[in-house]
């Protein structure tokens, strides 16, 4: 769809930028928090890039003040922060950490001053510890209880000063890389498994929103997916089938039980042939069902391509990108469903992730056509290598550039009819990046630390601080 002249940002466009709690804030064990899973899997030898950990990261629940005073400088309109179950309770349930819940209200009570929405994701992966070792997490149903406890905490206690609230952030990852992949928490490698958590996470999610509808009359809730738009290699439809599959059991097998509350036919038809399907008690469905989102959060860095794959076909393990150097993109896939080849229209960072500024606008219409709900972006943005040079220039034109498209993008979709609730760009500082180190940089406000010096973790600001800047106060006009 060309359009001749396309439509303004609404007014009230959120202009955001996004971080996790183990991402940014360090102080792993102050103030009462309890160990989280990921305080602890960083920790086992070879998991991450030069044995990386997030017990100082960029030490935000010190220095939040000073992060903030910098939103306000740009102008930010929201923030979209996570809180760690494990500092609100310590062992996952029980009483509430006062100090703990403090520091979130002062953030937010900080972010209200300078008149920053801030968007808050009740769970970006820290899994209390406690709870991962009494029943197993995600794997246990009394995780759907616990969770809406914390969440009812976190209602109860911000339902005067919070609007907008995230349920689980890129379930699909957390999940996939948990229970398929190995490499986050719990590191297991047992499909069945995975279904089952998958699945109970369904429920927890669907359960926080049903209490939220109770507590929260005019606020609004929703997931994050992390979504990668499959496209089909050729238009043989062959691939056209595959892509199909990868849609279905990549992504609609999330979406669609957040946005109608029901699994896809032919995933739940599969995994029932292959007995990998969850099981579904009574009152399942009803649950699900009940707990229809507001909007549907979306992570976006990149689209997928498909080709046929054969019922036989082996496929060698992916190999991880850790260290920035390019090239490591191998043919992986499901046999007999797809395989996922380079899309060679597509140029990549240098971790190998296909840059595709349209594939966010067929995303975005995809949800908007299918589900027919608002959308919000809750990230996208560019991890790339940054330069500190003389006199604390940082040139990121790479960043503008990768940013300026993907804007461009949703200007056109809104012009499509996506009803669009803001953008946030992922992220605001540097900040740790999982398994990744700190090489891996996504912010505007370059923060001085690297894997083996924290140095003085000093914050500078990068060439797109100003351009996002400009980009904010003319909403949208000026890219
Ligand atoms: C998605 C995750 O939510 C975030 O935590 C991560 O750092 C970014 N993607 C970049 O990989």
């Amino acid at each position: 769809m060309y359009h001749a002249k396309l439509d303004q940002f609404p007014n009230d466009f959120l202009w955001g930028s996004a971080s996790a709690a183990y991402q940014v804030e360090g102080a792993w064990n102050e103030d009462g928090k309890g160990p989280s899973v990921w305080d602890n899997f960083v920790r086992i030898p070879g998991k991450t890039f030069k044995g990386t950990d997030g017990n100082v990261a960029v030490d935000h629940y010190h220095r939040y003040k000073e992060d903030v005073a910098l939103m306000a400088e740009m102008g930010l309109k929201a923030y979209r922060f996570s809180v760690s179950w494990s500092r609100i309770f310590p062992a996952g349930k029980g009483e509430i950490n006062e100090a703990g819940i403090q520091f979130y209200e002062n953030l937010i009570d900080e972010l209200l001053r300078h008149q920053i929405e801030p968007i808050v994701t009740l769970y970006h992966w820290d899994l209390p510890q406690a709870l991962q070792d009494e029943y197993g997490g995600w794997e246990s149903r009394e995780i759907i209880e616990d969770f809406n406890n914390y969440c009812v905490a976190l209602f109860e206690r911000f339902k005067d000063k919070v609007n907008y609230w995230v349920t689980l952030n890129e379930q699909n990852v957390f999940i996939s890389h948990g229970y398929e992949q190995a490499s986050h928490p719990p590191g297991v490698r047992d499909r069945k498994r995975m279904y089952e958590a998958n699945h109970i996470a369904n429920l927890a999610n669907a359960k926080a929103i049903q209490s939220f509808r109770q507590i929260i009359l005019n606020g609004k809730i929703g997931p994050s997916f992390a979504y990668g738009p499959a496209y089909a290699y050729t238009s043989n439809p062959e691939d056209v089938l595959a892509a199909e599959n990868a849609e279905d059991f990549n992504s609609h097998w999330w979406l669609d039980v957040y946005g109608w509350g029901e699994y896809p036919k032919t995933v739940w038809k599969y995994l029932e042939k292959y007995d990998l399907a969850p099981t579904m008690e009574a009152g399942d469905e009803a649950l699900l069902k009940a707990g229809k989102p507001d909007f549907m959060g979306v992570n976006y860095y990149q689209t997928a391509t498909f080709t046929a794959s054969p019922l036989d076909e082996e496929f060698v393990n992916a190999k991880e990108n850790h260290d920035g150097k390019k090239g490591n993109f191998v043919e992986n896939g499901n046999a007999g469903l797809f395989k996922r080849k380079r899309n060679e229209a597509l140029e990549t960072t240098n971790w190998d992730w296909e840059i595709d500024p349209t594939g966010l606008r067929i995303g975005l219409r995809r949800i908007t056509s299918r589900y027919g709900l608002p959308v919000l972006v809750t990230e996208n943005g560019l991890g790339e290598f940054d330069k500190l040079e003389e006199n604390d220039v940082i040139n990121d034109d790479y960043r503008i550039e990768y940013i300026r498209k993907h804007i461009e993008q949703l200007q056109a979709a809104i012009a499509d009819g996506v009803d669009l609730l803001g953008y946030c760009t992922w992220s605001f500082t540097d900040l740790l990046s999982w398994l990744n180190g700190y090489q891996k940089r996504y912010g505007f406000v370059y923060v001085d630390r690297d894997e083996l010096n924290e140095k003085e973790l000093r914050r500078i600001r990068k060439k797109s601080f100003y351009w996002y800047k400009d980009v904010i106060w003319s909403n949208g006009d000026r890219l």
